[in-house]
């Protein structure tokens, strides 16, 4: 989730993109870079932030009316000068800016090195400029379009040379800007805030040819769109948030982008087959005696839901491990994975865990969201996230994207020990796959779970129950309660409730229940009849075609129908908004909770 930006003009454009580059600090990177065109391609990038590229990406020498600039958030390959875009074909007379997987590039990188292509960088994004520059006859958006038509994967494409500029959307968003002496796009509206109000929105299998008096939108079979012009009315601020109130909420509607971006090209649904995105040593899965995953905070709860799968899916003895208590306790075993999850990769508590692991002579597997951290320098294993950033102190796409891999990895390991059959790793694969447009639906019902979080929002306290593989989004949702609504919450295994906590049901203690369907649906009902019982108010969260549950629960909010052990994808986003809503009727900083920061780098 880098950010683009693209510009013709009647004047030089070099200054308008790195201008229009800074606007999309906000978004986080860790390269830069641009490209111009006069009659020959100018580009320009580096490793740092803006300020101190500036000099760096030396305007003074890059001259021309159209140009496309990048801000890359590493996904594919190190941050690096190489690895920035933009990216060029072997004649550097074009320069390509994507945001997004391309999924097949591998396949596409071998097929053009063996016609002759070199390639000068790590990332997917390089086939672009090479495909390109084979199908260049003349036109650009031709070319463009047969490009397009090979690539696997979620994109946003900007390519420009001496044909102009033209882009290309699928999967991930572009906008076009339109003024009297220049035309913009860009994969983000604040960019171009300064120069322009008139907007374009791509859709998804649309490019777009964009010249400085006019913008063309056809489809990729060619046939022209007619697109609605559109103003747009957000402050700069109000525009980096995507329009929404926090940036939290926004990056719980990027959930299911975020999510389809973490399996690209890693789930093989014909041959029951998962790539977790590490190389499984099948002599090491021989001798593997157990699985140990460590984390803290929102990462630990990933961890309890990655030990519960890789446990049913192997059979293998499994644990999930605070990592502060992790460092100091007793470990067990030699030919233990270990597998520490950090969306940072800069968690003190986790980095001392993971190199107490290594000690010990366990291998070591780290799951982060952020290229090149510090977990990541300390093995050769490390599975990314990617959610792209997340600005938000209040980790939400980064958990459902550490859930996703943790059941990739567990799937992973079930078929490489034995003990999970292909049919079952088929089904859940094809239950993975449907998972984005399944939380996209939970978003589409957000009204529901907003007027349930005002009609509690007195609440005294609340507790979070559910079993098995929803016990860590019962307690990944009381976190998440704590964090930023500051109201007291506790999570609990369901069954535990009567064992305690029951003495404190009031009318005022809202017990959320994930009673989602499950071998275990019956077990969590008795525990949710007898919090009812009590005068308690339950709100449960139930599978869309479940019938009983709302004659028990005072409120039910809905999920679609999944296999159990993958719906805590679904029911953790309804966490998600529950606490959101919750902190906002309460007028709480939802972004900046107080004293908590989003990576803790003290022990
Ligand atoms: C801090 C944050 C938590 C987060 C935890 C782990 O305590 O406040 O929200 O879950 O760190 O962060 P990590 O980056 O290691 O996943």
């Amino acid at each position: 989730m880098c950010g683009i930006v693209g510009a013709v003009s009647g004047s030089e454009v070099a200054p308008v993109l790195v201008d229009a580059l800074k606007r999309l600090e906000y978004r986080g990177y860790d390269s830069a870079g641009l490209a111009t065109y006069a009659g020959s391609l100018s580009v320009s990038k580096g490793v740092g932030r803006m300020e101190t590229l500036d000099e760096a990406l030396g305007l003074s020498g890059m001259e021309g009316r159209a140009g496309v600039g990048h801000t890359r958030w590493a996904t594919h390959g190190k941050p690096s000068e190489g690895n920035a875009h933009p990216h060029t074909d072997c004649d550097g007379d074009l320069a390509v800016v994507h945001n997004g997987i391309v999924e097949n590039y591998a396949e596409l990188r071998e097929g053009l090195e063996e016609r002759g292509h070199v390639f000068s960088s790590y990332t997917d994004t390089e086939v672009v400029p090479h495909l390109l520059e084979e199908r260049l006859d003349g036109s650009l958006e031709h070319a463009l379009r047969e490009t397009v038509s090979e690539l696997e994967g979620s994109f946003a494409i900007c390519a420009v040379g001496e044909d102009g500029l033209v882009a290309a959307r699928n999967g991930s968003p572009l906008v076009i800007g339109l003024s009297d002496d220049a035309n913009f796009v860009a994969s983000d509206v604040p960019a171009i805030l300064p120069y322009t109000r008139r907007v374009k929105y791509l859709l998804d299998g649309e490019m777009a040819v964009i010249k400085r008096d006019s913008v063309e939108v056809r489809d990729f079979d060619g046939e022209p769109v007619e697109r609605e012009e559109e103003v747009v009315e957000w402050d700069a601020e109000e525009a980096e948030r995507g329009g929404y109130e926090h940036y939290m909420l926004k990056e719980i509607h990027e959930q299911p982008r975020a999510l389809a971006e973490c399996m690209g090209g890693r789930l093989d649904e014909l041959m029951g087959e998962v790539d977790p995105g590490v190389a499984l040593d099948r002599d090491g899965m021989e001798v593997l005696e157990g699985v140990e995953f460590v984390g803290c905070g929102t990462s630990y709860h990933a961890a309890l839901y990655g030990a519960r799968l890789t446990g049913e899916f192997t059979g293998l003895p499994v644990n999930a491990r605070h990592a502060s208590e992790y460092r100091y306790g007793p470990v067990s075993g030699k030919n233990i994975l270990t597998v520490g999850i950090t969306q940072s990769g800069e968690t003190a508590d986790t980095l001392r865990a993971i190199e107490r692991a290594g000690d010990e002579g366990h291998a070591v597997l780290v799951l982060t969201n952020v290229v090149g951290s510090t977990a990541t320098r300390m093995t050769d294993d490390v599975v990314y996230l990617r959610s792209g950033p997340e600005i938000g102190v209040a980790a939400s796409k980064t958990f459902t994207n550490q859930l996703a891999c943790v059941a990739m990895l567990a799937i992973a390991l079930g078929r490489e020990s034995g003990d999970l059959p292909r049919s079952e790793a088929k089904h859940l694969i094809a239950e993975l796959r449907d998972m984005p447009s399944k939380v996209q639906r939970v978003l589409d019902e957000v009204e529901d779970v907003e007027s349930v979080a005002e009609s509690y929002v007195d609440s005294e306290a609340f507790f979070f129950i559910g079993r098995g593989v929803d016990y860590p989004v019962a307690m990944e949702g009381a976190l998440k309660m704590k964090e930023i609504s500051y109201v007291h919450s506790e999570g609990y295994p369901a069954g535990e409730l009567k064992h305690g906590p029951l003495a404190l049901i009031t009318r005022r203690t809202p017990v959320v229940a994930v009673l989602t369907s499950s071998p275990l649906y019956e077990k969590t009902l008795s525990s949710a009849k007898e919090v009812e019982a009590r005068d308690g108010p339950v709100i449960a969260v139930a599978s869309e075609s479940d019938e009983d549950t709302g004659r028990f629960c005072e409120e039910v909010l809905r999920v679609p129908d999944a296999d159990h052990r993958l719906s805590p994808l679904l029911s953790t986003v309804v966490m998600q908004l529950f606490a959101y809503h919750v902190a906002r009727e309460l007028g709480r900083p939802i972004d900046r909770p107080r004293n908590l920061a989003k990576s803790v780098t003290v022990e």
